[in-house]
C-alpha cells in the first residue's frame, strides 16, 4: 500500500532508519537516535581497539578479579574488550598483589572502582538480593550497567554498541517474552477489563527505568494488523488505583450479599468469601477498581519477566535480567 508522508514524517522515518529498527521506542525517537549515533563513534573505536587499549580498561579490575575465567566474554577473541567497555566503573584503581580483602586499602579501592548502588541492599555482594522487584528500576543507568551489562536498559549501548548485536538487542527488547502484551491483553479483554481485543498494554522501560510505550514504525496497515498480528503500539499499564470496573452491566449479576460500606463493616459478612459482583454501582463509585489491572501489576512484579532480574528465591528464578537472563 502506498503511504503519503508529510515532510515531518519523512524526517522521523529517516531517523528511524538510522536506528535500524522495525519497532522504535516512542518517547526516545530523537534523543535515542542522537545518542546512538554518538554511541556508534565510541563503539566503533571499541570494535577496532588495540590490545593495549583493552588492557588499560581492565588493568585495575584484574588486580582484584585475578582469576576471571574469560576476561572479554568472547573466547574467540574476535573483539578485544576491557572490563570497563561493558561494565563501566573505574579501571585505574589497583591494589598490590596480596592485599587482604578486608583491609581498609582494599575496601577503599573497591568502593571507588565499582559504580555504587542507590539502595544499600545491593552493596558489597556478588549475588543480587532476593525479590528486588522495583528496586532494580530505581537504580541508576550506570549501576545497572555495572551490575549487568546485558540488562535491557543498557544493552543497546553495551551488547548493541558498534552494531555488534544491535539486532538481537532490539528484538529481545520488543519480544513478547519481554513485554508480555499477549498475557495482559488476554486477561484484560477476557475479563472485561479493557474493551479492545488487540493488545494495548505491554511492559517496557527506558534507560532511566521509567515505563515507556513501544511503537511500530512505520505503523502497520489495517491488513497487517488483521492478518499478521502486527500491533501499532503498546502502552504501560495504568496505575490500578485509577482503573474502573470493566463492565458496568455486572451490577445485574446475582452475586453474594450486599457489600459493606466503607467504615461501616457488616458483622454478618462471611470472612474470606468474596462477593461475586464487581460492583453494585456504576463507574467511579464506592472506590471500586478493576481487579484485572491490580492483578497484572502484581504479577508484573511477583513473577517478573526479562526487564527485571529473577526473584532469586527459588529454582528457575535465579537469573539475571535482559540478554543475560
Ligand atoms: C562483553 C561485555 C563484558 C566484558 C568485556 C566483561 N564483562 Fe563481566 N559481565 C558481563 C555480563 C553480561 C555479565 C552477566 C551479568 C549478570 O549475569 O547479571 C557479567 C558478569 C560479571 C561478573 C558477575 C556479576 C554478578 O552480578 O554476579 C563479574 C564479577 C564480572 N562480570 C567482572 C568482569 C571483569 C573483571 C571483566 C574484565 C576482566 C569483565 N567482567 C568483562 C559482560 C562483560
Ligand atoms: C579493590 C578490589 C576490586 C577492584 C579494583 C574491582 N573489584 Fe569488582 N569486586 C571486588 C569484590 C571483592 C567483589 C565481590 C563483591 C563485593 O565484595 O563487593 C566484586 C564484585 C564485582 C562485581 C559483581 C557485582 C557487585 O556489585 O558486587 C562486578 C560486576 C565487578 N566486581 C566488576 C568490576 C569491574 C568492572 C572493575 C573495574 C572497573 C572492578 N570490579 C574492580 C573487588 C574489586
Amino acid at each position: 500500500m502506498l503511504r503519503f508522508a508529510t515532510p515531518s514524517r519523512l524526517t522521523i522515518r529517516n531517523l528511524s532508519a538510522l536506528c535500524a529498527s522495525a519497532l522504535s521506542f516512542l518517547f526516545l525517537f530523537l534523543t535515542e537516535c542522537r545518542t546512538h549515533a554518538s554511541g556508534h563513534q565510541d563503539a566503533g573505536s571499541v570494535r577496532s581497539q588495540s590490545q593495549e587499549d583493552a588492557d588499560r580498561k581492565s588493568s585495575g579490575c584484574i588486580s582484584c578479579h585475578t582469576s576471571i575465567d574469560e576476561p572479554t566474554m568472547h573466547p574467540t577473541k574476535t573483539v578485544l574488550l576491557g572490563c570497563a567497555d561493558c561494565h563501566g566503573g573505574n579501571s585505574s584503581l589497583f591494589v598490590a598483589p596480596g592485599t587482604a580483602p578486608n583491609s581498609a586499602e582494599y575496601i577503599a579501592a573497591k568502593e571507588k572502582a565499582h559504580v555504587q548502588p542507590r539502595d544499600a541492599s545491593f552493596k558489597d555482594r556478588s549475588a543480587l538480593p532476593e525479590r528486588t522487584y522495583t528496586k532494580w528500576l530505581r537504580e541508576s543507568y550506570d549501576y545497572v550497567k555495572f551490575r549487568n551489562p546485558g540488562d535491557l536498559r543498557v544493552a543497546p549501548e553495551t551488547c548493541g554498541a558498534a552494531g555488534c548485536h544491535a539486532k538481537e538487542v532490539r528484538a529481545s527488547s520488543t519480544s513478547m517474552m519481554t513485554h508480555t502484551g499477549f498475557l495482559w491483553g488476554a486477561a484484560l479483554y477476557n475479563n472485561g477489563g479493557y474493551p479492545v481485543k488487540n493488545t494495548r498494554f505491554g511492559e517496557s522501560y527506558d534507560r532511566n527505568g521509567l515505563p515507556q510505550s513501544i511503537k511500530s514504525y512505520p505503523p502497520p496497515a489495517p491488513e497487517e494488523i488483521r492478518t499478521k498480528g502486527v500491533l501499532p503500539e503498546l502502552f504501560p499499564l495504568n496505575r490500578w488505583e485509577i482503573s474502573q470496573p470493566g463492565n458496568v452491566l455486572r451490577v445485574f449479576e446475582r452475586g453474594g450479599t450486599k457489600k459493606s460500606e466503607l467504615a461501616n463493616p457488616n458483622p454478618e459478612e462471611e470472612p474470606g468469601k468474596p462477593d461475586d459482583k464487581l460492583s453494585d454501582r456504576g463507574f467511579g463509585t464506592e472506590l471500586r477498581t478493576d481487579p484485572v489491572f491490580l492483578g497484572l501489576q502484581k504479577t508484573r512484579l511477583v513473577d517478573p519477566v526479562t526487564s527485571f532480574p529473577g526473584t532469586d528465591d527459588h529454582p528457575g528464578d535465579y537469573r539475571a535480567s535482559g540478554c543475560s537472563a
